[in-house]
């Protein structure tokens, strides 16, 4: 089923001297020229309105049995390749969404379906582990590995989970073990401890908080809940946490022409967060063991903060025994022609936590060993899943094959300069060009004319998000190229002329 008409990479990238944070790349100007698979369309092919009828059919079918509402429409797995994907009434979209961030090699990749296809690893597909309990053999090796090749300095050691909300949910549990055994200098545990921690008491339930950031997004989970602050309709009617919510960075673009701006910017946020931290540990008393915080925050509009303000933040912490945990559930893995986003902020040493997901295709964290808690303190049955982690293993060898990281710094610059360039030629329509890599965003003048711009977009061949009240997110995988650039900037000036 998976053998035939495997894609090929058009032009295969020569494999010597590449590496996975493209130190050692030689090879950018070729990476920079990949096409794409090979049998995707050479443009969107648009038959009928998007949703077409057989996509608004599905829906109102569905819509019996499940909430809808946020169906865009409905696709054809089997046809949709590379950087493109089909619908069910046969529309090819370019997409630069990637399914919410999180398609690292597009769809259909042959790399991918060769993991799939190969029989040694069947009985992993047909055998789901509970990884705690009875994991398989190969494990170790696998998880192995995935530290060596990725896994921030001095964090090495790895949790893995289903999804970007139970990574931060557990990494929150991970900070909060942590505070309290230090808190508790080495002292054994108590009766009362374990009797009233049961009845959601202290002082083995502690009143302890996690710091977060207006603006920011960490999951719906109720625990990722309480910190996630972007918009209301994920929030409304479910009680919370009360922990502190401190500003983050709103800067002016472009960056270069607004230090002066920016830099009062980080200095009134860096201000604000070490008076909330000294209020909650002192007034509230309810100290802050750990800070959550995204190096971009994406769904909450695209808002980047400056490699100064991620240093400072990183010594706040520090000073405040708040340990810090990096969120690159979105950034993370490529998206932002490093491997991970905050490497852009030449932290002194590695955040204590960092959770990853999306792209990473499993959800989970890395940690240092001082992190490591007793059996049975962070688990659930799965913890992930062995699959998801044969096709991380395999993406992580075809990123360093292809050089797909440089690839996507390359191609990023390229598409922030043809952003900026429409930004200029469309000024009472679109602002704001920013990214790192293909991370990038521009600003809609209004949320409608934002909005509008995605519809007309969709019914022109391009696949794209919003996030934030006026934001235009591009999100790509690490396949897109130049070429695919053209594409989508020439539709988007084509989309911004007929307003
Ligand atoms: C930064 C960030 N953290 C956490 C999450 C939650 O991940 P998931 O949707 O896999 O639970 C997201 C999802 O968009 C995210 O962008």
């Amino acid at each position: 089923m998976f053998s035939k008409n495997f894609p090929k990479l058009t032009q295969l990238i020569p494999r010597q001297g590449a590496s996975l944070n493209g130190k050692l790349s030689t090879t950018s100007a070729q990476a920079a020229q990949l096409k794409g698979l090979e049998n995707e369309p050479n443009e969107p092919i648009i038959k009928t309105n998007i949703p077409g009828p057989k996509s608004k059919e599905l829906i109102s079918e569905i819509g019996n049995i499940q909430q809808a509402g946020t169906v865009v429409f409905f696709t054809d797995y089997e046809k949709s390749t590379g950087n493109y994907i089909a619908d069910a009434d046969g529309n090819h979209l370019l997409d630069i969404y990637m399914q919410i961030a999180s398609l690292p090699l597009g769809y259909n990749h042959p790399d991918i379906q060769k993991v799939i296809a190969n029989p040694k690893n069947h009985n992993i597909f047909v055998n789901r582990p509970a990884l705690g309990t009875n994991p398989p053999m190969y494990l170790f090796e696998k998880l192995s590995n995935i530290i060596n090749s990725v896994a921030p300095k001095g964090l090495n050691m790895i949790q893995t989970m289903a999804c970007g909300s139970c990574a931060n949910e557990n990494a929150y549990k991970a900070i909060f073990i942590r505070y309290n055994t230090l808190m508790r200098g080495g002292k054994e545990l108590t009766q009362e401890d374990l009797n009233e921690c049961v009845m959601n008491k202290g002082p083995g339930c502690p009143d302890l908080s996690i710091l977060s950031f207006k603006g920011g997004f960490h999951g719906r989970t109720l625990g990722a809940l309480a910190t996630t602050h972007s918009k209301a309709i994920h929030k409304l009617d479910v009680p919370t946490l009360d922990w502190p919510i401190a500003p983050f960075p709103r800067y002016k673009y472009p960056l270069e022409e607004n230090t002066e701006y920016n830099k009062k910017q980080d200095e009134e946020c860096l201000k604000e967060i070490e008076q909330i931290i000294d209020h909650f540990n002192t007034v509230v008393k309810k100290p802050v063991a750990g800070i959550v915080v995204e190096p971009i925050q994406s769904e909450g509009g695209d808002h980047h903060g400056s490699p100064y303000f991620f240093q400072q933040l990183q010594k706040l912490g520090k000073k405040h025994n708040s340990m810090l945990l990096i969120d690159e559930v979105q950034t993370g893995l490529g998206a932002t022609g490093k491997l991970w986003a905050h490497e852009h902020f030449n932290l002194p040493e590695s955040p204590d936590l960092m959770t990853f997901a999306k792209k990473m295709q499993i959800g989970g964290y890395f940690y240092s060993d001082k992190f490591k808690t007793q059996p049975y303190r962070i688990f659930n049955t799965w913890l992930g899943d062995p699959a998801r982690i044969l096709f991380l293993e395999e993406t992580l060898n075809v990123i360093k094959r292809d050089n797909l990281i440089q690839l996507n710094k390359e191609v990023g610059d390229y598409l922030l300069a043809n952003l900026r360039n429409l930004c200029k030629t469309y000024p009472g329509l679109i602002a704001n060009a920013r990214g790192l890599g293909t991370f990038c965003a521009f600003d809609g003048a209004t949320a409608k004319i934002r909005d509008d711009l995605i519809l007309k977009l969709k019914n022109m061949g391009i696949q794209c998000g919003a996030s934030g009240d006026v934001a235009f997110r591009i999100r790509p995988s690490l396949i897109f190229t130049k070429n695919h650039t053209d594409i989508f900037v020439d539709r988007l000036d084509k989309a911004l002329k007929s307003f």
